[in-house]
Parts: structure tokens; sequence; C-alpha cells
């Protein structure tokens, strides 16, 4: 089928994002608004987009006139009569997406495809509504829609295969990789990247760390392009809600469940970027992001210990890699410059208990007498941070029990810097902040492969091409290895004993060498 002139209902972010795409790739667009005020504001939103790229040279000012040139504002839906493809981008709520299709099925030529943007709903729902159901598949972009490269071809049991292989063709041409999904709650990235985002604003409401130390902790700790919390900005927090209500519904449990904070920032009309503020606040002047940028490495003004304790991890607790790193820590506070001595017996100025990412400060704290100035430290799986670029400091997390006092958290802070290393602070609460993130991450993608929704090298195209990882979760468990996330894991699912955490059989079975990590080997 040739596709040469296309509409798009809706003009909001992903509107006028999907509307770009389109006019970039030489297609002719109508984008239809029917509120004024959101359609002039869509236009601009384009426009603002195509300057960009003129002024960072990406674009002539010829080849923006003529792309400019193809889209054409329309107020009604009327206007896509010519179409020879309309995608939806209206708000997620059955009823207007129905209503929209079945205006669209009035006036459109019946060989005509009218694809869906959802994020949430079901397809097959949306396409029941239709005259034409098998013409009605899922086209699902990402955020922002010009940049990120996965589109998601949603079929359901109705869809023509002609459908399907003409929107899959369009993707290509549009620049971007079609990945085939059948109609699934959330599909592929959207059931992995929203548990995670829910978890870590879980994190934040629960005081398991600050805001900063969050974000800092994926982008700096795991090397992903975002962190968790300015990536709810930026979907949306409204968006964000409605997509784990529907997976709540489709999948139960606690990694589904809105995190209650979500609910009140979104009724408190705090949705975001889109509305100024979210977790974070955004000006006019930087519209791209945080008025205030994130505080990133926490600028310590204590002065660098002069002599410090280095603890072992309890026997057993540690035994493997991380008593291994308290020996190399050791040899890297000794070359720092500091005193460092492994007597617990010894007078200094700070104690560091070098745990692993179970935690467990109080314990060897209180036995050394010192639990005042004694600070948990554990690095977490090193090298994952560095993403493609290679070339990032360390990630350090300081861990403060409740008996920690604010001098030690402060001094732990400037040793840390010390050694040239980036730090985060956490709660003592199993897997850490890291670990806690990262591997119930890998654990929702492993029990999808399980489950047979994708495959492995599915859940990788998913997430490096929808969401910008620089390696996909497949990728990031063989490097960060399966031993480490049963121990992870393990100690989440005892210390919760939320069935969210267990170590799914799958995971098990690579830990124990059955089979290895598909895609993390040899590369
Ligand atoms: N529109 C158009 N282009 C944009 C843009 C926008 N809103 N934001 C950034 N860009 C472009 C920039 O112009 C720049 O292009 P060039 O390199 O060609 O000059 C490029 O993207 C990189 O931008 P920046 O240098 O400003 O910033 P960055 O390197 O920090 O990247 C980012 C920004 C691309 C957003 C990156 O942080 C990223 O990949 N984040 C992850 C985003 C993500 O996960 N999206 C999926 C969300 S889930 C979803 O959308 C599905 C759903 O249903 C909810």
């Amino acid at each position: 089928m040739d596709i040469r002139e296309v509409g798009v209902v809706g003009l909001g972010t992903m509107g006028a994002g999907i509307a770009e795409v389109f006019a970039r790739a030489g297609l002719r667009v109508t984008a239809v608004e029917a509120d004024a005020g959101t359609l002039s504001a869509g236009v601009s939103l384009l426009d603002r987009s195509l300057r960009k790229l003129v002024s960072r040279g990406r674009l002539t000012q010829d080849e923006y006139a003529e792309i400019a040139g193809r889209v054409r504002p329309g107020p009604a839906i009327a206007t896509l009569s010519g179409a020879d493809l309309v995608i939806e981008v209206v708000p997620e709520q059955l009823a207007v997406k129905r209503a929209v299709i079945s205006e669209l099925d009035q006036v459109l030529r019946p060989s005509a495809i009218i694809a869906t943007n959802t994020s949430s709903l079901s397809v097959t729902s949306i396409a029941a509504g239709s005259a034409h159901p098998g013409r009605v598949p899922g086209m699902h972009f990402f955020n922002p829609a010009p940049v990120m490269r996965l589109v998601e071809v949603v079929t359901t049991v109705l869809t023509e295969p002609a459908t399907a292989a003409a929107v899959t063709a369009l993707a290509t041409r549009l620049g971007k990789t079609p990945v085939l999904v059948n109609d699934r709650a959330g599909f592929v990235a959207n059931a992995l990247l929203l548990p995670y985002l829910n978890h870590a604003a879980r994190l934040f409401e629960t005081k398991h760390a600050t805001r900063d130390d969050i974000d800092l902790a994926v982008t700096a700790g795991i090397g992903l392009p975002m962190g968790p919390l300015a990536l709810l900005d930026l979907i949306g927090l409204d968006t964000s809600v409605a997509i784990l209500e529907v997976l709540a519904r489709e999948f139960g449990g606690t990694r589904y469940a809105p995190a209650p904070l979500l609910r009140r920032l979104t009724d408190a009309g705090r949705t975001g970027r889109k509305s100024g503020a979210g977790f974070y606040e955004y000006s006019e002047e930087r519209p791209g992001g945080p008025a205030r940028p994130p505080d990133e490495d926490h600028a310590d003004l204590s002065p660098v210990p002069g002599t410090v304790t280095l603890i072992d991890p309890p026997a057993g607790a540690g035994a493997g890699p991380h008593s291994d790193r308290a020996a190399e820590l050791a040899s890297q506070i000794a070359a720092a410059g500091i005193s460092v001595t492994r007597n617990p017996a010894h007078a200094t100025e700070l104690v560091i208990v070098a745990i692993g990412p179970e935690g467990g400060v109080l314990g060897p704290a209180t036995a050394a007498g010192r639990a005042a100035d004694a600070v948990g430290l554990h690095l977490p799986v090193p090298g994952l941070g560095s993403g493609t670029a290679g070339q990032s400091p360390g990630l350090a997390e300081l861990v403060r029990s409740p008996l920690t006092s604010d001098r030690a958290l402060a001094a732990a802070g400037a040793l840390v810097a010390r050694l040239g290393m980036r730090v985060v602070r956490s709660a003592d609460r199993p897997g850490l902040l890291v670990g806690a993130l990262l591997f119930a991450h890998l654990r929702d993608a492993i029990a999808m492969v399980a489950d047979g929704y994708t495959t492995p090298e599915g859940v990788d195209t998913a997430m490096t091409l929808g969401c910008g990882y620089p390696r996909g979760p497949m990728r990031l468990l063989a490097d960060a290895g399966p031993q480490e996330a049963v121990r992870v894991l393990g100690a989440m699912h005892r210390g919760y004993g939320d069935p969210a955490f267990a170590p799914p059989p799958l995971l098990r079975d690579y830990a124990a060498g059955g089979q290895p990590v598909p895609g993390g080997t040899g590369t």
C-alpha cells in the first residue's frame, strides 16, 4: 500500500512529535486538533523543534521551509478525507478514542489505515469499535518521537496481514525500527519501564533516598540516559498512572499499583514537564530540562578525615567479591594519603563498613562500639555506569544506619570524593539503591521472556531503541552477573517478603550456568 498522505489526530507533545517525524520523511501531514488553543500550541511545538534543527545545523532554511510546508493544521476530522493513514494520539480514554475512530470511519476511504498510538489501552478494544477493525493496528511511538527509534507495531487477532505489513514498512520509511508485538498491556517497553519508574517513585516517597540520588544512581550507576524521576516528568505523571493502572489490572501485584505519590502529584497538577512541574520544576527559559539541575555531586564541605577504620562485612554476609572489594578499598584509601586501619579498637575519625548489596551497617558498627561514627560503603557493580561512553568515574553508595551521625555521613562523602568517586546515599535496606532498582527491573525482563511474550533480543531492542538504554536489560544482566542478581533479589525478597522480588527460575538457571544469558556473551 502506497502511503503518501497522512493525518495525526491530537496535537499534544506526542502528536506534534509524530507529525514532525512524518513530515521529515516526506509525507504530507494534516494535523487535526479540535481545540484551537491546543492546535496552535502543537503547531508551534513542531515549529520550534524544526527551528532547533536549523540552529544546530541539522537542517537548512530551505529544508525547514519544505518540511514545515508539508504540515497543514486542520480544525476537524472532516479535513482528513484524502489520508491513506491516520494515527490517533488523543487522550488515553477508550470512549474518547472510539469516538475519534468512528468519526474517522465516516470520513476516510474504506481502505485507509487508522493507527492508534495508545500506550496503555487494548488495541483490540479500540479496533473493535471501528467499521474496519482489520485496519486498526497500534503504532506506538516513544517520547521524544523525533529522537527515539522504536515503533511498536501492535497487531490484534483482528488485524489484516496487509495492514501490519504496510505499517511496518511505513515505520521503516520514517527511519524507525518497527517491532511487531501482540496486544498485551504495556506491550514490551512500557510493561518493563513503568514498574521500574513506579519503584523509583516509591523509593522516593518512603525516603529510601533523595530525588537527586535516585536519578544519579541510575545515570551514574547503571548508565541509563535519564534518571527515573526525570523520566516520569518527561512521560507525564498522569500518563504514567494511567499506564500503571492498566498494568495493575492485567498483572496485579506491588510492581504495578501506582505509588501514592504519583497520584498526589497528578491530583496537584504537577504532571511533569508539560505542566511546568513534577518531581522537578521547569522554567520557560529551559523547557527541555529542570529549572534547577539535579545536585549531582553533593559538594561536600566536610573536611576529608585523616584516619579511617575499615570494617569488613560480617563473616558469611560479604564473602566473595565484596570482601575482595573491601581489601581493594583499603588500599585505595591508603593511596589517597588517609591513614586506614582494619582494627575496630583503634580510635579514628570515621568508621567505614564495607557492606554488600544486602546492607547491614548497624550490626558490625554496634559490635565495634562505633554506631554513631559508622557509615556503610558499597560499590555497586562496577562498569555498568559507564554506558557506552566508557569513561565515567565509579559510583559509591553511602549507607547510613538509624544511628549514623550527620558528621560521619558528611565525612564519608568527603572521603569518597577524595577517592574520585561519585556518591549517592541510601537507606540501609536490602538491595540498597542501585541494586534495588536495577535487579527488580531485570527481574521483570526475565519474567517477560519466561512468559514467552517476547525474546531476550526483543527485550533489549525495545529498551535500547525505545528508551535510549546503552545496553538492554539482558545485556545488563550478563554484565552485572546473574549470580549477583540472584543474591540481591534474594535479599530483597527475604527483607520485604514481597514475591515480586523473588528470583525467577529462569534467572536461577542462568546463575547456575544452566544456560548463558542470551546476548551477553562474547561482546
Ligand atoms: N524533540 C526533538 N528532539 C529532541 C528532543 C525533543 N523533545 N529532546 C532532545 N532532542 C534531540 C536533541 O536535539 C539532540 O539532537 P542532536 O544530538 O541531533 O543535536 C538529541 O535529541 C540529544 O538531546 P540532548 O543533547 O539535548 O539531550 P540528551 O543527550 O540528554 O538526550 C534524550 C535527551 C534523547 C531525551 C535522552 O535523555 C533519552 O534518550 N532519554 C530517555 C527517553 C525515554 O526513555 N523515552 C521513552 C519514554 S516511554 C514512552 O515514551 C512510551 C510511552 O508510551 C509512555
